[in-house]
């Protein structure tokens, strides 16, 4: 890796230079909907909330964006590599129509934003791939095609691709979306501050607790009270409604890099592993550039973060005519073990929502789940709840997965014991990682990550490490 590649995504790149969107929260606040988390989720959720008649109060642990959205690919589509087959196996077409559904609808969302809000993030209409470069996965790719046919989507059949190598099979979504994460969420931001909602950027929520038909969110600097919260936090943080326990956190590596030669103009992702997804970027000076996305584990998991990235870059490098690496990173989001998204009231709360798991396909999805939620919040009928609802059992299917990586997680705590020196984690006292790519401390049990001098880069933990 060149020594002028910077260590953080593209998206984020000029962060500081762009003026303050927040005021500093002191004391007690009062308003209708609090939102939980400046992302995608919580950024269009807060902008649905405003545009419904409602006060709505963000509170954002660190500051608009630079959470997973500000790590993505970028790619707002409803092609998430292989889904649509498996879905319509597992749930039935009603379900499987419903995801299909929110998830075109969440990139119509985004698009009608963008536009609305005049926010230049590079928003690119282009195909989707998902290829397969083996025989083997051909089958797959046919039932998906005919699956995603049948649900309406536009999806067809190919065996050649913009790609610079052969391919065996793929699927084409036609007319789909990519775009500036970062530029979008300070738009969202912007529009939401417009609107008259407030942002409190350094406000980490470390309690949610619902009573006589109100919630109290409680942060280091202050109380917000609100008849509705909404918590798009990437993960719930501390225990709530067990999501923790219910989702897997992902991780991957990204690369942006300069080539010497346009990139291909579609957005790709292999089917076969190693994982390897790609859309083309536009680097700040002009010219032609890359994002390459993959060589995804478990976060905390002790895999050697330095090679991962290594070997993405030989890839890169082996593929494209690489000009420079400009920038690396690595991001995780959570899985859930059916592979939808949890959207809506957690069992048991009342006035509280959340939007989680997505799975590493969160933005037409996330801006889909900001719908969910804003309806729910108005007393309008959704169509899409039902299949995302948060409250859902874990399907039978689902329930051996969440034993075997539960079982890991416990095997995990226990052999973390052993491993001496390194901090435990303020979630639930797992044995953190040092992840030497990203000098963080990392938690394989439910993916917490800390910063060198100890401070919550990412929840569920919402309190720093005792380094002392
Ligand atoms: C490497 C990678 C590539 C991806 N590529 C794509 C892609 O191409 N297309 C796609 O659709 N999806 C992609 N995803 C997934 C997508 O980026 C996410 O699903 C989506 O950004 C999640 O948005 P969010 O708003 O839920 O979470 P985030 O963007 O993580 O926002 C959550 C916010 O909550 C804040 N927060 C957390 N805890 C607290 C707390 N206790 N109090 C206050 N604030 C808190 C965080 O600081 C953060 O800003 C990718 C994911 C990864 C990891
Ligand atoms: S994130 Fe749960 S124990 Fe670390």
């Amino acid at each position: 890796m060149d020594s002028s590649t910077s260590h953080g995504s593209p998206w984020l790149a000029d962060l500081d230079e762009r003026p303050s969107l927040s005021t500093l929260l002191t004391g007690h606040e009062d308003t209708d909907v609090a939102v939980v988390g400046a992302g995608i989720v919580g950024l269009t959720t807060a902008l649905l909330a405003l545009r419904d008649g409602l006060r709505v109060v963000v509170l954002e642990g660190a500051r608009v964006g630079t959470g997973t959205t500000g790590h993505t690919t970028g790619k707002v589509t409803a092609q998430h590599s292989l889904v649509y087959a498996d879905l319509l196996d597992r749930v039935g077409v009603e379900k499987a129509q419903a995801y299909a559904d929110a998830n075109v609808a969440g990139i119509a969302l985004v698009e009608r934003l963008a536009d609305e809000l005049g926010i230049e993030c590079e928003l690119t209409r282009t195909d989707a791939l998902a290829y397969g470069r083996f025989a083997s996965t051909r089958s797959r790719i046919e039932r998906e095609v005919e699956a995603a046919v049948r649900l309406g989507l536009p999806a067809s059949f190919v065996t050649e691709s913009d790609l610079p190598f052969e391919i065996d099979s793929g699927v084409v979504f036609a007319d789909q979306l990519h775009l500036h994460a970062g530029r979008y969420a300070v738009g969202l931001a912007r529009a939401v501050r417009g609107a008259g909602g407030v942002i409190h950027e350094g406000a980490r929520v470390t309690d949610i607790a619902e009573g006589d038909g109100r919630v109290e969110l409680t942060t280091s600097s202050g109380t917000v009270n609100a008849d509705h919260a909404v918590v798009a936090t990437l993960l719930p943080p501390g225990l709530m409604g067990g999501f923790f326990a219910r989702t897997r956190p992902k991780g991957s590596y990204g690369l942006a890099v300069q080539l010497s030669s346009p990139p291909p103009a579609s957005m790709t992702i292999s089917v076969d592993e190693p994982a390897r997804s790609t859309r083309p970027w536009t680097p700040p000076g002009g010219g032609h550039g890359l994002v390459v996305v993959g060589n995804g584990h478990d976060v905390g998991d002790g895999s050697d973060g330095l090679e991962k990235v290594a070997d993405l870059e030989r890839w890169t490098r082996a593929t494209f005519p690489v000009t420079s690496v400009d920038h690396r990173w690595f991001a995780h989001d959570y899985t859930t073990p059916d592979t939808v998204p949890y959207v809506g009231r957690p069992p048991l709360a009342e006035n509280t929502a959340v939007a989680t798991g997505f799975g590493k396909w969160g933005l037409a999805a996330g801006s889909a789940a900001a719908v969910m939620v804003t309806d729910a919040i108005a007393g309008r009928d959704n169509a899409w709840a039902e299949m995302f609802d948060a409250s859902r059992r874990d399907t039978l299917r689902a329930l051996p997965k969440l034993a075997v990586d539960n079982a890991k997680v416990g095997a995990d705590l226990v052999t973390g014991q052993l491993r001496t020196g390194a901090p435990r984690c303020t979630h639930l006292g797992c044995r953190l990682r040092w992840n030497d790519a990203e000098t963080t401390w990392d938690c394989y049990c439910h993916g917490s990550r800390f910063g060198q001098d100890g401070e919550v880069l990412t929840g569920p933990a919402t309190r720093p490490l005792d380094l002392g």
